[in-house]
């Protein structure tokens, strides 16, 4: 029998499961095991009252179980494989393949040249275009790229962060050209510059105007395209830059509260720009620690947007993130060793809650995976989600001795790294004055330190070696794509009304001298007109300057 103050919130759990069912039915009726055991939809403990303070619902807050009320027995993670090489149509093939082995939502990883802001024909592209990404200079690259993907269908993540703006108005753009109101558009913008000074280095201009082109896009958004989830503020890089699990849940929700304080000072409302934050994680070798980051950063992130910020729409509150298996765990040797550890770590994440998932290919440490390789890292997702029975109930590992001890540790020691971060003026001031960099780079050092001394053992890079190793068939970016790419950017250049462009790029110069105007619509103005990434960012270099290293 349960006890009467237990049942209070067990009603509220019920009542939100027959709410969500309505739109998402769960995928079977019933669930069972291969011994035809009936398989619940939560597991807890009926008789013990602290439980519902403890831990609680699933879809309640403060959400440590999950965010939806029944998780994956309604709908799989999004399978989301980050893809993009060499030319836009090269990469469009990639993506429809992808779309045909099932994965459910799209990826774009772009080249540097467009990550920070140079077109391919810029000297400072030079060896680069095509290379770690596809290679976007204008409007026509981004029709090639989204040729036959219906864009009311398919949600697409655009990992873009210095010239966000700029990519996410093409993509309106082409949304536009295929006839799908602005509304309708689903997907996500990395937007997230703090990580880019902490870690990945993408950055072009100083702080205070990428904030500001950052709080441009929350309010544009939350206006004309309410789905589009404006930013993806990220721990994935700070952890593959080195930091530990807890360092990466502290600096990433260190960074949303700045991003927060940021969209605030700018005038906008919480629960308007709030429930399009997201996040994005690593999922890293330490299968119960990584399960337990999740938990307990979804439950801080509860936390602060309910009881610090006073947000009143639990869609506020709700962390929802992507997650990728860590690239920096891979190995060059033994390729298809890799294959087992992307699984492990895929399984953390969904025993962890992830809304979205990219798993590595087995042949990341030597190049970008071929589509073999790619299928291969698809093909782990589904099995997880298909066979392995572990996304048949809710937060399986929940009520684990060692699971919600390990939640309550990481917990406590974020919320340290929280403190230390606040007292030195918040994520921003922290960032310039160096402390996350310092910290991770120790990290790292140690941790390097201990695969030398082999008191961390790598299979097959320190123990367990090969005397040959046979290396796999690896993709290879045609060299000729840089002189391709250079001669259709001219060609589209030419083609273009270069009146129109001259207009509206002297549009943005002129808004970007005022710090209230919001740049989006003259930024949407310009790439319909042809303008290219490229001559934006340089307006914008000429207005802001450049950041020269945190
Ligand atoms: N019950 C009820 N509703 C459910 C549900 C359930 N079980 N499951 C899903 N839904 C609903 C959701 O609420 C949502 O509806 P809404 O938009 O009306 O709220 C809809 O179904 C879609 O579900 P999600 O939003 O959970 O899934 P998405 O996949 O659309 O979004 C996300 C996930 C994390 C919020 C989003 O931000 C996302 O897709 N992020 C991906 C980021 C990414 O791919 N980044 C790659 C970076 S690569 C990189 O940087 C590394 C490189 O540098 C090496």
């Amino acid at each position: 029998m349960k006890d009467d103050k237990f049942s209070s919130k067990h009603a509220d759990w019920e009542q939100s499961v027959d709410k969500t069912v309505k739109r998402f039915p769960e995928r079977k009726e019933p669930f069972t095991t291969s011994s035809n055991i009936d398989v619940g939809r939560l597991y807890f403990p009926e008789n013990d009252p602290d439980y519902e303070d403890k831990l609680g619902y699933p879809g309640i807050y403060p959400y440590t179980r999950g965010i939806q009320p029944t998780m994956y027995r309604s709908r799989f993670w999004t399978m989301r494989q980050y893809a993009g090489f060499g030319s836009a149509q090269e990469t469009n093939k990639r993506f429809r393949y992808l779309l045909e082995q099932g994965q459910t939502g799209l990826s774009v990883a772009f080249d540097l040249p467009t990550q920070i802001g140079y077109d391919s024909d810029d000297v400072m592209a030079e060896g680069e275009v095509g290379k770690v990404g596809v290679a976007i200079d204008s409007l026509h690259d981004m029709e090639q790229l989204l040729d036959q993907i219906p864009l009311d269908k398919v949600s697409t993540s655009m990992t873009i962060n210095a010239p966000a703006s700029v990519l996410l108005c093409m993509y309106i753009a082409v949304g536009e050209k295929q006839g799908v109101p602005l509304e309708k558009l689903t997907g996500t913008i990395q937007n997230d510059i703090l990580k880019e000074y902490i870690a990945r280095g993408t950055y072009i201009f100083p702080p205070k105007p990428s904030m500001r082109l950052i709080t441009n896009i929350f309010e544009f958004c939350q206006q004309h395209v309410p789905k589009f989830n404006t930013i993806s503020i990220s721990g994935y890089h700070i952890r593959e830059a080195g930091s530990t699990a807890v360092q990466e849940a502290a600096f990433t929700i260190a960074n949303g509260m700045a991003y927060v304080d940021a969209a605030l000072q700018a005038g906008l409302d919480i629960d308007k720009f709030a429930p399009r934050l997201a996040f994005f994680f690593n999922a890293h070798n330490n299968f119960f620690e990584e399960v337990a980051k999740f938990r307990a950063a979804r439950r801080i992130w509860a936390k602060i947007m309910k009881e610090k910020y006073k947000a009143e729409n639990p869609k506020s509150w709700k962390m929802r993130f992507h997650t990728q298996t860590g690239g920096s765990t891979l190995t060059a040797q033994q390729p298809d060793n890799n294959i087992v550890r992307v699984t492990m770590q895929a399984l953390a994440a969904v025993l962890g809650g992830t809304q979205s998932l990219h798993t590595n290919s087995k042949d990341e440490a030597l190049s970008l995976p071929t589509e073999d390789s790619a299928r291969i890292a698809l093909r782990t997702q589904q099995i997880i989600a298909n066979e392995s029975g572990a996304a048949d109930t809710v937060d399986p590992l929940g009520g684990s001795y060692y699971v919600e001890e390990l939640t309550d540790r990481i917990e406590q020691d974020v919320e340290k790294y929280l403190e230390q971060i606040s007292e030195l003026g918040g994520a921003v001031q922290a960032v310039e004055e160096g402390f996350m960099q310092r910290e991770i780079h120790h990290n790292a050092y140690e941790t390097q330190k201990k695969i030398e001394k082999e008191e961390e053992i790598i299979v097959g890079l320190n123990q367990y070696k090969l005397d040959e190793e046979v290396n796999p068939d690896l993709l290879k970016v045609d060299e000729a794509l840089e002189q391709a790419q250079i001669g259709s950017l001219q060609k589209a250049r030419h083609v273009r009304d270069q009146e129109a462009v001259d207009q509206t790029l002297s549009a943005i110069r002129e808004q970007a001298k005022d710090a209230e105007a919001n740049l989006i619509p003259y930024i949407l103005d310009a790439v319909r007109s042809y303008a290219t990434v490229g001559e934006i960012c340089n307006v914008l270099r000429n207005e802001f300057g450049e950041f020269t290293g945190a």
